[in-house]
């Protein structure tokens, strides 16, 4: 505990001054400008404004046309300007929000048409990005208020009333949705890049055990490890197959997805897509087609493929977080204690404090984007973000061999964490419910609260739950000394975004 010392009242000052001092003529003057000032606060704040809409408007208020992307017309500022706008507008009827329950379910009432415009658990949920996204700032993670009931939509109109009508009155909450806290995009461009960069090496190292299995005659068994991370072996046999069932922490067709805490997404681009449908009921061009009105709400193209585009690249280029750097000595050697200890008993095998990246050059689309999500489509070279210069942080190194060491702390695969971390009832695409893919912690202290339904509040909370896996240094974490528990708790404290 620290202590805390009496102060004396700032307005004793004044009044000392004026016994301790003859410069009375003096203390007159500041008098007056005091007085003087109060006097001109108290003209009030101007409320003018340029000139009031006269009609109801879209939230979004500058769109960007397809073309502009294709002819590079827009500056990539004014994109990504469009791209913000977008992240933080509350979506109006004008905009297409709100996803039709009246399709969905045709013969609802008016009033009960009304009411399904919005429903907190199965969506539309929110009215923003922003609105969930919003720790520190916007694009970032989120408060508990904001969590969001994973594949509920499945389950339109679920209110839980017991009457007749939602046909879900025998389902509880957790039977139809997985509740999960908001996490945030600072620093994402530079992890879909990672992401993408470890997939290339995998695909490659399948290709060259195809090609040498051929080559032999033998099947060849290879390591699937790329940037120090190892995802098991593969085995590719003379007439081409190639055996993936050893292959561990992604999928069996080696596509590192570092996006859900699932880690079932690939790309930026893969998971707004989908956030613009469910929370918001928005459908963007590219996934519903071009001048279809897919929710009967009479709007349509609700967002050109070049908005989603703006959009993706306004999340991939905020800024990267950082580490704090401690002022005293004595704080400087306790996280440097911590860092010492979170390697050596066995955090860091997960937590991966960097991965090495070989280029910073953020372009969309993404390759490996499933269908539904634009893979393979022409942006201009004036659209490519560098975002090891966009990023002044000491959680970016560059490397005399010009490759750059992203301090992200985690190592972008999924782990079995144990049956503390195990409490949801949706398998999401075929991954095990006590599987997770390893947090990214950088950033974590200015988007608390931790873990992916945020149960954790403290971060001695979210060690504990660390079983399966992770057992053997969560043991090894109960085991430090009071001291050395403190050290690793301070060096995480550095790991903020603001
Ligand atoms: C109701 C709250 C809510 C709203 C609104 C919301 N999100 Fe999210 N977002 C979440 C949650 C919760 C997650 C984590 C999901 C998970 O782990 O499965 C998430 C994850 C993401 C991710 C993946 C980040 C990562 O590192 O894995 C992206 C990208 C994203 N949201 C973009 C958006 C965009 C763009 C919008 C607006 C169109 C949006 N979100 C609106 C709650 C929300
Ligand atoms: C086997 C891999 C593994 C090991 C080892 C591991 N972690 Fe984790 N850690 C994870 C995963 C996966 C999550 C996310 C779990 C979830 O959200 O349910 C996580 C989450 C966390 C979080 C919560 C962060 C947030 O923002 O929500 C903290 C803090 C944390 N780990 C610290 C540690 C510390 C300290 C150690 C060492 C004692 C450690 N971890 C060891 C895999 C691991």
């Amino acid at each position: 505990m620290q202590d805390i010392k009496f102060k004396r009242p700032t307005w004793i000052y004044p009044v000392g001054l004026f016994f301790y001092t003859n410069k009375l003529h003096l203390i007159a003057v500041a008098l007056l400008i005091i007085i003087g000032l109060s006097i001109l606060s108290c003209a009030g704040p101007d409320y003018k404004i340029e000139s009031i809409s006269s009609s109801e408007q879209p939230a979004i208020i500058k769109h960007a046309s397809n073309e502009d992307i294709a002819t590079g017309s827009l500056k990539l500022e004014e994109l990504l300007a469009i791209g913000e706008q977008i992240f933080n507008a509350s979506f109006n009827t004008l905009d297409g929000a709100g996803n039709s329950k009246t399709r969905l379910l045709p013969n609802q009432s008016e009033l009960s048409q009304i009411n399904s415009r919005f429903n907190r658990i199965s969506g539309p949920d929110a009215n923003s990005c922003l609105g969930c996204h919003n720790l520190p700032s916007s694009g970032g993670g989120g408060d508990n208020v904001a969590n969001v009931f994973v594949l509920a939509h499945e389950f339109p109109n679920a209110n839980f009333d017991q009457g007749a009508g939602d046909k879900y009155e025998k389902n509880r909450l957790s039977d139809i949705g997985n509740e999960r806290g908001t996490i945030s995009m600072f620093g994402s461009g530079l992890i879909e890049l990672l992401a993408k960069e470890m997939t290339i090496d995998l695909h490659n190292i399948r290709d060259k055990a195809k090609e040498q299995a051929v080559l032999e005659g033998s099947p060849i068994t290879l390591q699937a490890t790329s940037k120090g991370i190892s995802f098991g072996s593969l085995t590719a046999w003379p007439d081409g197959l190639v055996d993936n069932s050893k292959i561990e922490g992604i999928d069996e067709d080696l596509v590192v997805r570092p996006f859900s805490q699932k880690g079932v997404y690939v790309s930026i681009r893969e998971f707004t897509l989908d956030s613009l449908n469910l929370h918001h009921g928005i459908q963007a061009e590219e996934r519903f087609g071009s001048d279809v009105d897919a929710d009967l709400d009479g709007v349509h193209n609700e967002l050109t493929i070049a908005d989603t585009t703006a959009l993706i690249l306004f999340q991939a280029s905020l800024r990267a977080p950082h580490f704090a750097e401690p002022e005293s000595e004595s704080d400087k050697a306790k996280v440097m204690e911590g860092d010492r200890l979170f390697s050596e008993i066995g955090c860091a095998v997960c937590h991966k404090p960097y991965l090495e990246l070989n280029s910073p050059i953020f372009s969309e689309p993404n390759p490996f984007n499933p269908s539904g999500t634009l893979s393979d489509y022409y942006i201009p070279e004036v659209y490519s973000i560098d975002l090891a210069k966009l990023s002044k942080s000491n959680a970016i190194k560059k490397t005399d061999a010009g490759t750059f060491q992203i301090y992200a702390y985690t190592d972008l695969k999924r782990h079995d964490m144990g049956p503390l971390l195990s409490n949801e009832k949706r398998e999401q695409r075929f991954v095990d419910p006590s599987h997770w893919l390893t947090k990214k912690l950088w950033g974590m202290m200015s988007e608390p609260p931790f873990l992916h339904h945020g149960r954790a509040t403290l971060l001695g909370e979210a060690i504990d739950m660390h079983l399966g896996e992770a057992n053997s240094s969560r043991l090894k974490y109960d085991n430090l000394s009071e001291h050395e528990q403190s050290a690793i708790i301070t060096f995480m404290h550095t790991f903020r975004t603001e």
